[in-house]
């Protein structure tokens, strides 16, 4: 969701530099979490793999708050895109596993499970409904009474009058998830080039590269654009092919646990308040992170008084002793949204040319599948099946493969096939 990137905007600059003969295997655009980890498992592919980025580590996981949600953040209509958020929830233990050895970093993974609690009666009606919805897909979800959650959550309010305990939906800090694929990319010898890229490159109806500020030219096989929700916004991109990705503002508030009052929450806690959500995210270190805002209001990431109010009045509402807590934190970011919300993924119809983007809600939880996918179809293969409904071509007017409906949110195939 951010623009914001901590600290490491030191100025053009390059580590690892081009290869021999000049052109990169695979060009990554975007240092965020998405762009690292399709940088990382390309390298690991053996691809001669660089990222440009001004300042990697940044973009939307530097505000996320790093809920694994595929079953507590189903929306209705989106059960293509709930398959590839469970096939992506059932990588990370793994995934985790393999990062933290290979960045020596520990990711804060919690597997805590979530807690959907609800406190009048259109609450209790909307999350009643969601559970059949979770039950008709097979997904695990359990039913609770007020008491039985407040007896897991002993600091919710009285007024919760009931909720869905989903075991399956975990945590992880996704400010530590970026640091570690930051360290991971560099020890498999991805080149950064700490610089904006200014333009795609083409040869022919070919993407070859990319020119950065002050005209420094980079090769590559293929390029992909991972820039979040700026990847829309890159010069050179043919207008038939260029991601119809658009910010969606959050505004996140962080506190702190202080010893005394641990545990505060033991698993992520979320409620529709007044018809609008929020959710409370204990991490193992004594933050406590609460979000977010959702705001179609293009580029502004400034942290309003009105969204913050909100989020502490929503959660209070929630659990009455935040009060209590030091507030250390108030961030805004940008989501990369899609016309279906669902992530673009793969090669475009244009030759040389990938996405990685479009992840709106789900980035943190489609790390890992978007990297193990967008580094077989770099490195030659297909794109993997479970990707294929989230090609890019679905809403492109050029189109190597036409599908049916494309493009539009209501009739995109993402929304339509079922897992
Ligand atoms: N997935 C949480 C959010 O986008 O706010």
């Amino acid at each position: 969701m951010s623009t914001h990137a901590p600290g490491l905007d030191d100025g053009p600059h390059t580590s690892g530099g081009p290869p021999p003969g000049g052109r990169y295997d695979a060009l990554v655009i975007g240092g965020g979490i998405i762009g690292l980890v399709t940088a990382w498992r390309a390298a690991q592919r053996g691809l001669r793999t660089a990222l440009v980025d001004p300042a990697p580590g940044g973009g939307a996981a530097w505000v996320a708050a790093g809920m694994l949600a595929a079953v507590t953040e189903l929306h209705y209509g989106e059960q293509t895109l709930l398959g590839l958020n469970m096939a992506s929830a059932r990588r990370y233990p793994d995934f985790v596993a393999e990062l933290q050895e290979a960045s020596g970093q520990d990711v804060g993974h919690r597997a805590c499970g979530t807690l959907a609690v609800a406190f009048d009666a259109d609450d209790r009606a909307h999350l009643r409904e969601l559970h059949t919805f979770q039950q008709g897909l097979g997904l695990e979800s359990e039913w609770l009474t007020g008491r039985e959650c407040r007896r897991l959550e002993p600091m919710l309010s009285p007024g919760v009058h009931g909720g869905l305990r989903v075991a399956g939906d975990h945590q992880v800090d996704p400010r530590r998830l970026t640091a570690a694929l930051l360290t991971a990319c560099e020890r498999a010898g991805v080149a950064f080039h700490r610089d904006r890229a200014e333009r795609l490159l083409l040869a022919g109806d070919r993407a070859t590269g990319v020119e950065l500020t002050g005209g420094v030219r980079l090769a590559a096989e293929r390029t992909v654009l991972a820039a979040g929700s700026l990847s829309g916004r890159l010069a050179g991109v043919p207008e038939d092919v260029l991601p119809p990705v658009r910010p969606v503002k959050g505004q996140v508030v962080r506190l702190s646990v202080p010893e005394r009052y641990a545990p505060f929450l033991s698993r992520t806690v979320r409620a529709v308040v007044r018809g609008g959500p929020v959710y409370l995210v204990p991490r193992e270190n004594g933050e406590l992170v609460i979000g977010a805002t959702s705001e179609e209001l293009g580029w502004d990431t400034t942290v309003t008084a009105g969204g913050v109010y909100e989020l502490l009045r929503d959660a209070h509402e929630v659990v009455p002793g935040i009060t209590e807590l030091p507030l250390v934190e108030t961030c805004a970011g940008l989501r990369p949204g899609s016309p279906d919300n669902a992530p673009m993924l793969g090669p475009t119809a244009l030759p040389g040319l990938s996405l990685a983007t479009g992840h709106f809600r789900n980035g943190v939880l489609l790390t890992p599948i978007t990297g193990d996918v967008m580094a077989e179809s770099l490195a030659g293969g297909e794109l993997p099946p479970e990707a294929q409904p989230f090609t890019p071509q679905r809403f492109t007017a050029r189109s190597a493969t036409p599908s049916p409906g494309a493009p539009g949110a209501a009739h995109s195939p993402a929304q339509e096939q079922h897992i």
